[in-house]
């Protein structure tokens, strides 16, 4: 049940890190590669051709600029694709956006917001979660921390402000 991590620079990586980062915290297997759809193009179409049967179960794709990595993976895989458009230059990721978002009908990417990594991982793992239920007991622990964490947040604000409510 690996998740795939791949990006088409090195210099993507630190903005990618949270994907791995959320599948580790999941206990879900990564593989990180860094492939181009423009400079490395043969490589990437090779790896998302053999993917599936590699047993990868999803693809999470970052890239940045002319962002095509997702949707080029995307066409040659039946796998989920999952893009993370990275802000990079002087467009400040929405010319990634856009490159991720607007796939041509028939070849879905589900896209997150840009430089969320983090959710892709997270989207990843509720794709994941579908089948096995120790992913999804875990996603469930982390939701459960992630409301205490806002609860504290408020109690503790509403003790110190004695804004009532
Ligand atoms: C994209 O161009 C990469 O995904 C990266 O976000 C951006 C810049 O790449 P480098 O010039 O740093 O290799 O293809």
């Amino acid at each position: 049940m690996t998740v795939a991590v791949v990006m088409g620079s090195a210099s993507d990586l630190e903005l990618m890190r949270p994907a791995v980062e959320a599948l580790t915290e999941l206990g879900i297997p990564s593989e990180v590669r860094i492939l181009s759809a423009h400079r490395t193009p043969d490589e990437a179409l090779a790896f998302a051709r053999d993917a599936a049967s590699r047993g990868i179960t999803t693809i999470i794709a970052g890239a940045g600029g002319a962002a095509h990595l997702a949707g080029v993976l995307a066409a040659v895989t039946p796998l989920p694709v999952i893009a993370v458009p990275i802000a990079v230059g002087s467009l400040g990721g929405l010319d990634a956006l856009l490159a991720m978002v607007q796939m041509p009908a028939g070849v879905p990417v589900a896209t997150v917001a840009v430089n969320g990594a983090r959710n892709a991982g997270l989207l990843a793992a509720r794709i994941l979660g579908l089948s096995d239920p120790e992913v999804s007991d875990r996603l469930q622990a982390l939701r459960t921390a992630m409301a205490t964490k806002v609860r504290d947040a408020d109690a503790k604000v509403r003790a110190e402000l004695g804004t009532g409510g």
